[in-house]
């Protein structure tokens, strides 16, 4: 799960998915996409050309965003416990192309990250990328992550990471409660330990630079507004059911909090702003 995501659930439907691919085309950070293209596009790569992998693929967002501006050829391989969502993505990249409009091949393994070995998840990769799936893995995962990276000399491009930042204008007194008891939720264990939630960035930085990498952080916020209405009605939703299962949040403000802001949200009166940041790592060693 990822703060943007449904908080009352550690699974991913499509329907959630398809909603915030939009929001988070818009938001993924373009600067650091380039950079990453300039350092592929100097390496060297296998005879099948640049090997990726997706972790926590989902319906294949990140190939979608980053196939065409990454050159080619390109293998992708998808890694996700769901073989739904994965099926779904198999069919949704058939006419997805690389940046010289070669179509890319894709390939899916159903894996559970969180007990699988990484080294086997990731192996023979160039680059390992993932979006919206870091601040719901814990500390443990990410120190994994870097060590595997750093043995593969692979590139690792974490996209899409809450980092806490929340804001709704106009603005109502309830909604820092909210906000706090949402980030608070965020760090409940999504089956890989206590997670990393907001503070997924930092950590993250931290650890990949312990294990040898450059780190370069890019912000990637969400600003919704009336024309992301069905988007703002779901995150209302979200961020209400974690607020009242945390029991921070009196029960009778929430509910007329969560009335108010449904109504508001339904007639695209609200503009969003959800913090994220993207991370892209080098291997110092290559
Ligand atoms: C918020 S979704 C992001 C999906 C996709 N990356 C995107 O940007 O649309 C998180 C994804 O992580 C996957 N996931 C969660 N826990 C996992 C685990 N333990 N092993 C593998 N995949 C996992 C979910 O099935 C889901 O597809």
């Amino acid at each position: 799960m990822s703060a943007t995501d449904r908080p009352d659930s550690a699974t991913f439907d499509l329907t959630w998915l398809d909603l915030r691919e939009p929001a988070d085309r818009r938001a993924r950070n373009q600067g650091l996409v380039t950079k990453l293209a300039d350092l592929l596009a100097a390496a060297e790569h296998g005879a099948d050309g640049l090997a990726i992998v997706d972790l926590g693929a989902g319906h294949g967002a990140s190939a979608r965003a980053l196939a065409p501006h990454l050159a080619g050829p390109q293998r992708w391989i998808l890694v996700d416990r769901d073989a739904a969502l994965l099926a779904a993505a198999s069919e949704r990249l058939t006419d997805v192309v690389d940046a010289a409009g070669r179509p890319i091949a894709v390939g899916a393994e159903v894996f559970d990250l969180a007990h699988g070995a990484l080294d086997e998840a990731i192996e023979g990769a160039d680059l390992v990328t993932m979006s919206a799936f870091l601040d719901l893995a814990s500390r443990g995962f990410a120190e994994r992550l870097a060590e595997a990276a750093a043995a593969a000399r692979a590139l690792v491009l974490a996209t899409l990471s809450v980092d806490g930042r929340l804001a709704i204008e106009p603005s109502d007194p309830v909604d820092t409660a909210i906000f706090d008891a949402f980030n608070a939720h965020m760090t409940r264990d999504k089956g890989f330990g206590p997670a990393l939630g907001p503070r997924a960035p930092d950590i993250a930085s931290h650890v990949f630079r312990a294990n040898g990498f450059r780190v370069e952080l890019g912000r990637s916020d969400w600003v919704l507004g009336p024309e992301d209405a069905g988007l703002a009605a779901a995150l209302v939703d979200g961020w209400a059911t974690a607020a009242a299962e945390t029991d921070l949040v009196d029960r009778t403000a929430l509910a007329r909090w969560r009335e108010r802001r449904a109504a508001e949200a339904a007639a695209g009166r609200l503009r969003i702003v959800v913090g994220h940041l993207d991370m892209l790592a080098v291997p110092t060693i290559r």
